[in-house]
């Protein structure tokens, strides 16, 4: 069943309020529902409410018991008079059997809920679509000691002991809302609480709640919660709203966290961190999702979506604020370079391949498969783009004319790009077409230079390949920031300027340019796009050490590295020295940013490097890697042991300049095991048992793993025994040897799935397994078939329990087309056998038949 943009119409009937009467309990929870419904325009069509999976015990029209209703797909039919009336409901759910974790399920002994897209219509019949705003009153019972805290959206109003010992709580939330951000906590948690004061005066209760035992793991998430506040006020003018903001972290959750109107839920990962357990990227993830979640109370909940179509307008913008959040925080440049990876790594294969989708799709069949990177991450490089067309001052009137316009509405992703037009005075027509076209445009770019006349031609042009059902593209807006450079001198013979490449080819001359220019384009990665030039390796090199701009920096080290790996992947060798050049340059250089260093200098991923390739080759291209790995190691052992040692720090501090040496250690540490040096080993282990921090213990932990030595064995085992009863802990040890480069890496997993503290009930694990190793190119692409089999296998077993999480992890099976005929058969056969399923998801048909057919 497929749904369509075009055929949108508005709701028959809206419902102005309601009110929840809960009963909870783990096995069976009555929800009683009071509708305020009224007839949106002259129409005689029935009432019909969502539902999924439950029969009303009773349904009253206007307080009167009616037979008059039936079931249709699931939702409730009512014929109905009048223009207004109260409808009530009554049903049982069992929120311990809810093993999709969408709607009200238990995780922990606790309850909680997870309604966008399409899970309120699993707690009770409503209207289960964004653009029918209500008001909520929430009563809830339950009993006292299993559930003494009892939280929903908005604000508390009263609560009470009952008889028999339960206890009873009310919550009023004025704002109204789209049902998918309906929450409800009982639980037996504790909060770490602080008090923000908004820029008018206003005290706001903030409460992150959690076990007791996690406490002390709430405070970095507490502060990034106080920053992101702040922030939004001092960038974007937004005050919170609400007397109360509370957060609770769940151990079992589909995806990162959600913005519930004032109760935001959290996958723990996103919350609970100490130095003894989280890793500085968990540290940054969570002031991220923090800040994303906190962010939308305004870009997705003040205002929020007509219609599921309009969902990167909530999501690739709040993606974009949060980026801007976390590079405030830090090194704006390493952010950059770190959100351009990871757009690399998920959004650009996705846009190349069977799941290619505008980030406005025209259509779908499952909305849960359409919270892809395409999305939120493009969506972001989107809105990032209309704020350097327009530039900071007339993007923020846009953003302010935008809230001021569409509060308290559901809007469209037209109502935002129509909002940036008028407070800018920027035509943004063709712009639109980002909207609309998907796959990512590809440019080309040449500089010609005439040494007599002293002028130099750039020639740009743009080409946007096919993807399924889109198969001619009109040519895009394209802001470029470009810059050209002395390849003698390094002088600037150009300043940066902003082209904006909205032709299919053009030509940009300039004049008196005295020497050869060398170009530096897509400054910042301004656009999100892949640029072919015929700069030669000298060329890249230059840019590396000399260009102004980080990310281009970083992206001449890229493009020099992944031009090596690639003649090396084909032609099973190349020359090493320009690449270990240029390292050597970057190590050398004591103005950079250790963190920067340590991002320069990685190599790029085994999977980026098969997206240069007409045809993936794993083997070839994990020889190709290691060997350079191997060469960059050995040619290089003395800066790495000397950045190795410079990087020890006393003790740990969370500070932008520790983590940069952190990174910058254990990326040394890798070099100095990949160069096979006698005493990597011991180094790693050195490493291990002597950190005060999970970063260091994680990062020594994942050069062991790849190899073969004792000390691999012993980290795991002393890995395992200490962090037993930690389960964020144990998903990384699933994580480290599911990414393993070991050549019994499928073994090792395989085996790992049979472990007793392996389950596919909980996301986080069943990702930490699972998830990893099908993005291990080599290991789950093994020639003969047994990873794309496992995968399949495990998937299968998942989509039974939670097809959400099963249908995400898809992908890496739909990426047949770009290997070779024996493997592309084989990855094809599993995706026939998932769609042939017996009871398979609609979720999972969608994935797999859109992976076979694209
Ligand atoms: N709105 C949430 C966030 O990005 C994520 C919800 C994901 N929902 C889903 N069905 N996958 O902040
Ligand atoms: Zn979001």
């Amino acid at each position: 069943h497929v749904i369509r943009r075009e055929d949108y119409t508005p709701p028959d009937w809206q419902v102005p309020e309601i009110a929840l009467d809960f009963a909870l309990d783990a096995a069976a929870t009555s929800v009683r529902a009071t509708l305020n419904v009224v007839r949106s325009s002259a129409h005689d069509r029935p009432l019909v409410l969502d539902g999924a999976g439950q029969t009303p015990l009773s349904v009253k029209v206007d307080g009167v018991a009616v037979n008059d209703w039936w079931l249709k797909d699931g939702g409730l039919v009512i014929p109905l008079r009048g223009s207004a009336h109260v409808i009530e409901t009554e049903v049982e759910i069992a929120p311990e059997r809810n093993t999709q974790l969408m709607g009200l399920y238990a995780s922990g002994g606790n309850l909680c809920t997870q309604c966008e897209a399409e899970g309120f219509r699993r707690i009770t019949f409503f209207p289960d679509r964004p653009d029918v705003l209500s008001v909520y009153k929430v009563h809830m019972v339950a009993d006292k000691a299993r559930y003494p805290v009892l939280l929903a959206n908005g604000d508390p109003i009263a609560q009470g002991d009952l008889p028999d010992g339960r206890h009873w709580a009310d919550w009023h939330d004025p704002f109204p809302k789209p049902s998918y951000l309906f929450a409800l906590v009982a639980g037996d948690l504790v909060a770490n609480r602080a008090t923000f004061t908004t820029m008018s005066g206003r005290d706001v209760a903030l409460g992150i709640w959690v076990r007791a035992a996690d406490l002390a793991k709430t405070e970095h998430a507490l502060a990034a919660l106080q920053t992101s506040m702040a922030w939004d006020e001092r960038v974007y003018g937004r005050e919170y709203d609400l007397d109360v903001f509370n957060i609770v972290a769940v151990d079992d959750f589909n995806f990162g966290a959600m913005e519930n109107k004032g109760l935001n839920i959290f996958n723990s990962r996103y919350i609970l961190a100490d130095a003894d357990t989280a890793t500085d990227y968990d540290f940054d993830a969570i002031a991220a999702v923090v800040a994303h979640e906190y962010f939308h109370n305004w870009s997705g909940n003040r205002i929020t979506c007509r219609d599921w179509f309009q969902l990167s307008l909530k999501e690739g913008f709040t993606v974009f604020r949060d980026q801007g959040f976390s590079a405030d925080q830090g090194s704006a440049a390493v952010k950059r370079i770190e959100d351009v990876r990871g757009l690399r790594a998920a959004q650009f294969p996705e846009d190349a391949g069977p799941l290619a989708h505008p980030i406005r799709p025209d259509e779908y069949q499952e909305i849960s498969n359409f919270y892809t990177a395409t999305i939120y991450n493009k969506g972001a490089e989107v809105i990032r783009m209309i704020a350097t067309i327009l530039g900071p001052q007339r993007f923020r009137a846009g953003t302010d004319l935008y809230f001021e316009r569409f509060d308290g509405t559901a809007a469209t992703c037209e109502d935002f790009v129509a909002s940036m037009e008028a407070a800018s005075g920027v035509d943004l027509s063709q712009f639109r077409l980002w909207y609309s076209q998907a796959g990512t445009p590809r440019v080309t770019a040449s500089v010609a230079h005439d040494a007599g006349s002293g002028r130099a031609t750039l020639t740009l042009s743009q080409r946007t390949p096919p993807t399924p059902g889109q198969l001619d593209k009109q040519p895009m807006v394209l802001p470029l920031k470009l810059k050209l450079f002395g390849a003698e001198t390094a002088q600037t013979l150009a300043a940066e300027q902003l082209v904006l490449l909205d032709q299919p080819s053009e030509q940009i001359v300039f004049e008196g340019i005295s020497e050869r220019p060398v170009l530096s384009i897509n400054r910042g990665f301004s656009a999100p796009v892949v640029v072919e030039t015929d700069r030669s390796a000298a060329d890249l090199a230059f840019l590396s050490a000399h260009d102004d701009d980080p990310f281009a920096r970083y992206e001449a080290m890229q493009q020099l590295m992944l031009d090596t790996l690639v003649e090396s992947a084909a032609n099973g060798t190349a020359d090493h020295r320009a690449v270990i050049a240029a390292i050597a340059g970057t190590l050398d250089d004591a103005a950079l940013d250790p963190a920067f260093v340590a991002e320069v200098v990685l190599l790029p991923s085994d999977a980026f490097i098969g997206d240069q390739m007409a045809r993936v080759d794993p083997e070839a291209i994990f020889r190709a890697r290691e060997a350079l790995r191997r060469d960059v190691g050995r040619s290089l052992d003395t800066r790495w042991r000397a950045a190795y040692d410079a990087a020890q720090a006393d003790s740990f501090e969370y500070s932008p300049a520790a983590k940069g040496l952190r990174r910058l250690k254990t990326v040394a540490l890798g070099y100095i095991a990949a160069s096979g040096a006698a005493d990597a080993a011991g180094l790693a282990f050195g490493q291990f048992e002597a950190a005060d921090n999970m970063t260091d213990r994680q990062g020594a932990l994942a050069t062991l793993v790849s190899g073969d030595s004792p000390e691999r064995i012993a980290a795991l085992d002393i890995f395992y025994n200490r962090y037993s009863d930690n389960a964020l802990v144990l998903d990384k040890w699933f994580q480290a040897q599911a990414l393993s480069a070991r050549d019994d890496t499928l073994e090792i997993v395989a085996e790992l799935s049979r472990h007793r503290d392996f389950t596919l009930a909980n996301p986080n694990r069943a990702r930490a397994l699972i998830g990893a190793f099908s993005v291990n190119q080599r290991a789950f692409n093994a020639a003969d078939g047994a990873g794309y089999r496992f995968v399949a296998d495990q998937l299968i077993a998942l989509d039974r329990l939670n097809p959400q999480t099963a249908a995400k992890m898809i992908p890496p099976l739909g990426r047949w087309r770009r290997f070779d005929a024996a493997r592309a058969a084989l990855m094809r056969g599993e995706l026939e056998r998932i769609v042939a399923t017996p009871g398979l998801s609609k979720d999972m048909f969608e994935q797999a038949s859109k992976s076979l057919a694209g």
